[in-house]
């Protein structure tokens, strides 16, 4: 039977109307009363599920500290936060490419020529890895925003970021120079209440699978 009410940590932004709409398919609705509201906790019609909103990099927390038994956020912003969270599910939504960028002028550059390299980026570990694994010492400029500006001030030499359309790369004249990986949004749950809650779980990613389908 169930009988718990799940809590899923929703990120605000770019993947609010994706998640909304895909849940939405899935049967779970939440009134436009309450989303039009500045209410940060909201309840599906149904009263099954909780709905917390929180800033996209926080959804990984949420989950991992059990205050939300799950989540829905980026592969990207998943694979920086490092979290130790289940990820049973690609929502496929939210497609984007996680990338190393720069200004024209630098495309094909030998990194040897620089001692060390500045990477400004919303991703300091996932830059680090990378760069690391390719032998390359960097100095990691870390940013929350408006990343592009970093090379055309000269504030670093690359960029690590978020390219979805590509339009703001062009727009500052900058190329990506490698796609460091592929990210789409995820469901995440949280350890525990994957198998305290195991039934609500396994009904919720039931319906999500069942909304997925073509
Ligand atoms: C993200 C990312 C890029 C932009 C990429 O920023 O950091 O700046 O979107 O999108 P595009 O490829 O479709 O142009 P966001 O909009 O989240 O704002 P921010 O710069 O304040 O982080």
């Amino acid at each position: 039977m169930l009988n718990d009410r799940l809590t899923i940590a929703l990120s605000k932004g770019r993947m609010q109307d994706g998640a909304l709409a895909l849940f939405a398919r899935a049967g779970v609705i939440i009134p436009e009363s309450e989303l039009n509201s500045r209410k940060l906790i909201v309840n599906s019609a149904d009263g099954r599920y909780s709905f917390v909103l929180v800033k996209p990099g926080d959804a990984p927390t949420y989950v991992q500290y059990g205050v939300a038994d799950a989540g829905v956020c980026g592969r990207d912003v998943l694979m920086e936060s490092r979290a130790d969270v289940h990820e049973p599910l690609d929502l496929k939504f939210g497609r984007c490419k996680i990338a190393v960028a720069g200004k024209r002028e630098v495309l094909g550059q030998d990194y040897n020529l620089l001692a060390t390299v500045r990477v400004g980026t919303k991703y300091p570990r996932i830059a680090t890895d990378y760069f690391h694994a390719k032998g390359v010492p960097i100095e990691v400029i870390p940013l929350s925003g408006s990343v592009e500006l970093a090379p055309l001030l000269g504030l670093s030499d690359r960029i690590v970021d978020l390219v979805e359309t590509g339009q703001t790369l062009k727009e500052n004249g900058l190329e990506v120079i490698d796609v460091i990986t592929e990210s789409t949004a995820r469901l995440i749950v949280n350890r525990a209440s994957f198998h305290l809650k195991r039934i609500e779980v396994g009904a919720l990613i039931a319906r999500l699978t069942e909304a997925l389908k073509p």
